[in-house]
């Protein structure tokens, strides 16, 4: 690395995102513990503390694939790319956070335009190693050209355009967060994934995603939206419709195994096989959103002209998660694999890290915060469901208002269905109970 082109470590100062010492520039401000929306400052060295969650759901989900084998065979190697990498954090996590047991399989490969915040990821995980070294050689199989990358501790870091980086070699496990649409890189993602792989997907676009921005929804995805209590849910459906008609393209299919509407971006997580079978069927989970007069809705696949003019779509209509794997990401988990240990911690302050008790206390919170509501949730999000906005439930029912949530979920689960609370800044009922069932109980629980 050449001094004078690369910015320094200092000044800046640190900050702890799950296990993982962060340098923050030193005009960055140290992050509040519960970010919303997007980050006030952008460009290069500037985290955006609001994605934390999902770089810590990224690690759960990749920590869960290793110990679970569901993607790879156990003992093989799992070779992950961060596209769009930016400071490195999320493989710095990945680094840092999957257990230890597991280290050795990872092959972490970085990769950005921006040589500022590469040089800076670089400096970062030499400045602040995991706990411990991970080095291997480059595999020569996988990294083409030589003199395009460098090793350093376990991660390999590339300037490219990304979609030359991903269509350089095969990966188990993509990542693609870039700013606004990913649509730019989906054809290269897709084609750069091994024959069963892993695909995580960032959309901050979702003035385009939910229809808010019509011109843009049909430009990128080719659909038409309508903004309603819908909107969200509709949002993660339309992106992982073309994310699934694009694998099919490629003659590959998807399994979703998350799928969310995260306050200001969408992100999904699906599994993507190469089978021109179940890619034949693409369109057997692709549909439209129906709304009916009683402000229901219901999901079909030819629609009317009439039923287009109160429709959503084109958009996925089969299940979003996977039932097991979703299931398994509880806050337990989420304490044991991204929370520091005293020791851990401690091992930070002498670095440098200034981190009092509340801090410790904020950040367990917004680790837990990362996966609430989406165990409970997980069984219901992996069949067939529907979804109600808490307030649109007394002028369903007619009760001029809403029970609490808690004792809706009581009398659904009484009268024989399951209900639970859907991860969303909003309050979403997800249910299997038919609309009288819950309407039903609505009225019950108004009236106690
Ligand atoms: C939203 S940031 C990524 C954030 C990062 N994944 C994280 O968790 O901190 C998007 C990054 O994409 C990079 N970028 C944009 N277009 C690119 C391209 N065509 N190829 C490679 N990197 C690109 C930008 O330099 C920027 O660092």
């Amino acid at each position: 690395m050449d001094e004078a082109e690369t910015p320094e470590v200092a000044p800046g100062h640190l900050w702890l995102e799950g296990k993982t010492l962060v340098h923050l520039r030193h005009d960055q401000e140290r992050p509040t513990h519960m970010p919303r929306g997007p980050a006030k400052r952008t460009g290069a060295g500037f985290l955006n503390p609001a994605m934390a969650p999902a770089r810590t759901r990224s690690v759960l989900l990749m920590a869960d694939a290793l110990e679970h084998d569901w993607l790879i065979k156990p003992d093989q190697p799992l070779r992950a790319l961060d596209a769009l990498c930016a400071t490195g954090v999320r493989v710095r996590r990945w680094r840092n956070e999957i257990p230890e047991a597991h280290q050795n399989r990872l092959r972490i490969t970085a990769n950005d335009l921006d040589v500022f915040a590469l040089d800076w990821l670089k400096r970062s995980h030499h400045a602040y190693p995991p706990a411990k070294s991970v080095d291997h050689d480059p595999e020569d199989d996988r990294y083409q050209r030589p003199g395009t990358g460098e090793m350093n501790n376990g991660i390999y870091t590339m300037q490219n355009d990304a979609r030359v980086t991903l269509l350089e070699a095969g990966y188990q496990w993509v990542d693609l967060d870039p700013f606004g649409s990913p649509v730019n890189f989906l054809d290269a993602a897709i084609q750069g994934l091994a024959r069963i792989g892993f695909l995580e997907v960032t959309a901050t676009d979702t003035a385009a995603l939910t229809g808010s921005s019509q011109g843009s929804q049909f430009r990128r995805y080719g659909a038409k939206g309508i903004v309603d209590s819908y909107a969200h849910d509709d949002a993660v459906r339309v992106l992982l419709g073309l994310v699934a008609t694009t694998a099919a393209r490629h003659d590959r299919a998807v399994e979703p195994v998350l799928a969310l509407f995260d306050g200001h971006h969408v992100r999904l997580s699906v599994k993507v096989r190469r089978s021109r079978e179940d890619a034949s069927t693409v369109l057997d989970s692709i549909g439209w959103r129906i709304r009916d007069e009683d402000g229901t809705y219901r999901f079909i696949q030819h629609p009317t002209p009439e039923e287009v003019e109160r429709g959503s779509g084109p958009l996925w209509v089969g299940p979003l998660w996977n039932a097991q794997i979703a299931g398994r990401m509880t806050e337990e988990r989420v304490l044991a694999v991204c929370s520091p240990s005293t020791e851990e911690l401690n091992a930070a302050k002498e670095r440098g890290l200034i981190w009092e008790e509340s801090d410790s206390e904020y950040a367990a919170r917004e680790l837990r915060r990362s996966v609430r509501y989406i165990s409970e949730a997980a069984v219901l999000m992996g069949k067939d469901h529907v979804l109600y906005h808490m307030d649109d439930l007394p002028n369903m029912a007619g009760t001029g208002q809403a029970p609490k949530m808690e004792a809706l979920f009581e009398a659904i689960r009484e009268a024989g269905y399951s209900a639970a609370r859907l991860p969303d800044i909003d309050p979403f009922v997800v249910t299997d109970a038919p609309h009288d069932v819950v309407v039903q109980c609505v009225r019950e629980r108004c009236q106690l």
